[in-house]
């Protein structure tokens, strides 16, 4: 079972792609993938915008991304297009639509709540949100014909498309309808109106949260009554950008079986949602440099040498033990891309070989554009790229 051939080179150039989604499980690679992609898609004359959201320390600071100033920089490449990255500072985000939304001291007392505080920097899913939040803000600028979003290390790979609707539920939710009834009716006829229940509610939670925080709660709902159609309706809109052809999701996975699963999941639900998909970076593989010599041959070839003995013995059977292993990785690594091929024919793949060390600076981001990028039948083995092993006949 062979995947078709996915084809990042032309994505990346092709003036109708405006956005590319990075996604899969943590720890994969997307972070390195979206910088690579954007510094591909410069090097073919575009201008891009990565926006990343947890960068490795070692890479955010190649790239310039050490102060979490929540802007996009601009990065020299040396280039014939442009390169900007920025680092998604989820508090900022949220902070700056609080303050775009709504007057000045009405702000202040927002951004001064408590439990604003607590929700803009801990509430689950708050970073999904901020993330679609900032790429809504990004194309709304018309700045780059390109915009490439890292997607958050989720507990779960799907929270980022959860966003618009999980926002929707916390702020439809029972309890903050019940908070805010008072505030929203409106005057004190309202309050005389609803206060029987609230009052009865209100003192049920202020036992178990106490006082201070209901009140807080309270407040910052009723100061952000306002806000949150702007806030829906704007999440709802980016979600709908997702879905418009000029979008591309990437899903990307390492050759493990947590990560393929992981990727599967997801291949699944942007189907399901109607995202587009480009298809499967499958990171990090370990191709063998020749697989003319069999996993089972170099192990016996290594038995035999051991026994002769001689000159040079030793190393010969170590290398060949060597090969060994790592023809028996690549099968074992080909075996699950396999299974995703089986469950997944249609979905297009394309192997990124692991480098040597990590990818933190920007030489190290261009192998890795290359290896996203390169003629699919250019590999050091002849395989194609969307296989670690030859097919076998
Ligand atoms: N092809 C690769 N070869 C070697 N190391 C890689 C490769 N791709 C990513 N890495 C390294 O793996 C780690 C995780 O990558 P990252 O892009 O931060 O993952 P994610 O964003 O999915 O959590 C980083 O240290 C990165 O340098
Ligand atoms: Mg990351």
């Amino acid at each position: 079972m062979s995947s078709p051939a996915l084809d990042l080179d032309t994505l990346v150039r092709d003036p109708a792609t405006r956005i590319v989604v990075c996604c899969g499980a943590g720890g994969v690679g997307k972070t390195t993938t979206s910088a690579a992609l954007g510094l591909a898609a410069a090097a073919a004359g575009r201008s891009v915008v990565v926006l990343t959201i947890d960068p490795a320390k070692r890479l955010a600071q190649s790239l310039g991304l050490e102060e979490l100033d929540n802007e996009p920089r601009r990065i020299e490449t040396g280039g014939p297009g442009e390169l900007h990255a920025m680092m998604l500072d989820m508090k900022r985000t949220f902070d700056d639509v609080v303050v775009a939304h709504s007057t000045p001291e009405r702000a202040e007392q927002v951004l001064a709540n408590p439990f604003y505080q607590a929700l803009s920097s801990s509430f689950g899913g708050t970073q999904e949100y901020m993330a679609m939040e900032k790429l809504g803000q990004l194309r709304a600028r018309e700045t780059w014909d390109l915009i490439i979003v890292d997607t958050p290390p989720s507990r779960s790979a799907l929270d980022f498309l959860d966003a618009p609707d999980r926002l929707a539920r916390f702020l439809d939710g029972t309890m903050i309808r019940l908070l805010t009834a008072p505030a929203r009716a409106g005057g004190r006829a309202g309050l005389r109106m609803v206060s029987a229940g609230f009052g009865l509610f209100s003192r049920i939670i202020s036992k178990i949260l106490g006082g201070q925080l209901l009140g807080d709660i309270a407040t910052f709902i009723a100061a952000l009554d306002s806000m949150f159609g702007g806030f829906r309706e704007r999440a709802t809109a980016t979600y709908e950008l997702l879905k418009q052809p000029g979008t591309a999701f990437v899903v990307v996975a390492t050759p493990e079986p947590d990560a393929l699963r992981e990727a599967s999941y997801f291949v699944d639900r942007l189907s399901a949602e109607g995202m587009p998909l480009a298809g499967l970076v499958l990171n990090r593989t370990h191709p063998p440099a020749t697989t003319a010599l069999s996993a089972t041959r170099a192990a016996a070839a290594a038995e035999a040498v051991a026994e002769a003995g001689g000159k040079g013995a030793k190393l010969a059977a170590g290398a060949l033990r060597v090969h060994a292993e790592r023809m028996a990785q690549a099968s074992r690594e080909q075996r699950l891309a396999d299974r995703f091929a089986q469950a997944h024919g249609d979905v297009a793949v394309r192997t990124v070989p692991a480098a040597a060390g990590d990818v933190h600076d920007l030489a190290d981001l261009e192998v890795m554009a290359a290896a996203l990028t390169a003629d699919d039948a250019d590999s050091g083995t002849g395989t194609p790229r969307s296989r670690i092993l030859p097919a076998r006949r």
